[in-house]
């Protein structure tokens, strides 16, 4: 085969995907960038999907992807999971909405505070976004201070308070964003992952009212954070009156059914969860301990009740997939089945990298794995393996965007869709499925060496 230039790449993409091309044109009318989450974003234009089912999503042009994105995260169980999908199909007939209280609801609440360590109340919310919100609002009147610590890297979700630093690699410049007020900047006080004496400065200093992370490392583990540090975090914000929160959006009933903090046995005062909470429903909570939550109740004793409303707070579809999800997972075994799945996916790219001699390298915990192309540090063929010791100055370093624009293009050539240069597994991958995927990256790999985007 001649030489492949980046062209030939997209003029083949665009030949295999050209009624999602069509598509895209009309979306771009419609939407910025033809889109409507930033994430979905690609150049020269996003595949258009027509159906999903299991592990796979089929485009409009009928090619079928095995899909590592997984509704976001938010299925563990694949797409269609049938119980899911009856439980809907009946809630749907009795009603979508009742703006009233409703027995599902509560079932669904029940559930969380079964599942989740931390969890002794529970408000619902209907976004992983509003809960993090909320979090960060109760912690507030709670301690009656206004700062908030995050770690830098940390994503949770785009609201003002905590968009700033959630990515903007190398993770602690430039964090600001724009469209946020000073004030605002102003009470974040951002500190690396990892490094407990940061924090512990940070706090003395401060006097934050809340530390909020995500506790299997930020953007899903980019750059891991495991048990100790999290053990460190819980002594030091319990001796220095500081609460602990755990953005669970992502981890929740995935890495185990009570989620990280029930896998590293670290309870936090509030825990933040969406996504699988409602089986691929929009959804989401604030659980956490009950003298925290009852902030929201009308005539607390302190005076300060926090407000909140939400047309979707706890919606019965929402309720009916979300409980549906959540028994399947508390009965079963799919947090173990998609973790085991994911460390044999690492331990077989990392095998297809060594062989071809292409200095890549597959990391991650749980169910979520992430590929650091041009690595330069030591291997290992250990699954706890930490690139560059973990240093996240090197781990959260930029990727050119051309290569990852090429990688993203000839990966859904090859019939994988990554979510970015991750993949989130559900429980639904079969060994079957993993082997492909790798052969399909394996191909991926050669066409950006042919056209010298990779040595
Ligand atoms: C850790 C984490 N927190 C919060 C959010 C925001 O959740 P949502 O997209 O439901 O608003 C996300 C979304 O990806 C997330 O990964």
């Amino acid at each position: 085969m001649g030489s492949v230039t980046f062209s030939q790449i997209e003029t083949k993409y665009r030949n295999r995907f050209h009624l999602s091309e069509q598509q895209s044109q009309r979306a771009r009318e419609i939407f910025p960038n033809g889109v409507t989450h930033d994430a979905r974003h690609h150049e020269p234009f996003p595949v258009c999907v027509s159906g999903a089912d299991g592990c796979y999503k089929t485009t409009l042009e009928g090619h079928r992807l095995i899909d590592y994105w997984m509704g976001h995260g938010s299925l563990l169980l694949g797409h269609g999971h049938p119980a899911v999908v009856d439980a809907v199909q009946k809630q749907l007939l009795k009603g979508t909405h009742y703006s009233a209280s409703h027995e599902l609801e509560a079932e669904w609440g029940q559930l969380v505070i079964e599942m989740t360590p931390s969890a002794e109340k529970v408000r619902f919310t209907s976004s992983g976004t509003e809960a993090t919100l909320m979090a960060l609002r109760i912690a507030r009147i709670a301690t009656g201070r206004s700062r908030v610590l995050k770690l830098a890297g940390h994503f949770h979700g785009w609201h003002d308070q905590l968009i700033p630093a959630a990515d903007g690699t190398p993770a602690d410049v430039n964090w600001q964003q724009p469209g946020i007020p000073e004030s605002v900047h102003d009470d974040l006080i951002v500190v690396p992952p990892n490094e407990i004496e940061g924090v512990e400065r940070a706090i003395a200093k401060h006097k934050p009212a809340c530390v909020i992370l995500e506790p299997t490392g930020g953007r899903w583990g980019t750059v891991p954070i495991r048990g100790e540090y999290l053990q460190q975090l819980s002594d030091l914000t319990k001796r220095t009156g500081v609460l602990l929160v755990f953005d669970e959006v992502i981890t929740g009933f995935r890495v185990s059914p009570g989620g990280a903090q029930q896998e590293y046995g670290v309870t936090p005062d509030l825990t933040t969860l969406a996504k699988i909470l409602a089986g691929g429903l929009p959804g989401g909570c604030l659980a956490g301990r009950a003298d925290l939550l009852e902030y929201l109740e009308f005539d607390h004793p302190s005076g300060l009740k926090m407000k909140h409303p939400g047309t979707y707070n706890g919606n019965p579809l929402s309720a009916a997939a979300g409980i549906t999800a959540l028994r399947e997972i508390q009965k079963g075994n799919p947090c173990e089945i998609a973790n085991e799945s994911a460390r044999y996916l690492r331990e077989q790219l990392n095998l297809m990298f060594s062989n071809k001699g292409v200095n890549w390298v597959a990391y991650g915990d749980f169910s979520l794995t992430k590929i650091l192309p041009n690595y330069s540090g030591e291997l290992s063929d250990n699954d706890e393996f930490l690139p560059y010791q973990n240093e996240h100055r090197r781990i959260d370093q930029p990727i050119p965007r051309e290569l990852t624009r090429a990688f993203r293009s000839a990966t859904l050539l090859n019939g994988v869709d990554l979510m970015g240069w991750g993949a989130i597994m559900s429980a639904v991958h079969t060994k079957d499925v993993l082997d492909l995927s790798v052969i399909g990256i394996s191909e991926s790999v050669d066409l950006l060496r042919q056209e010298n985007l990779i040595s």
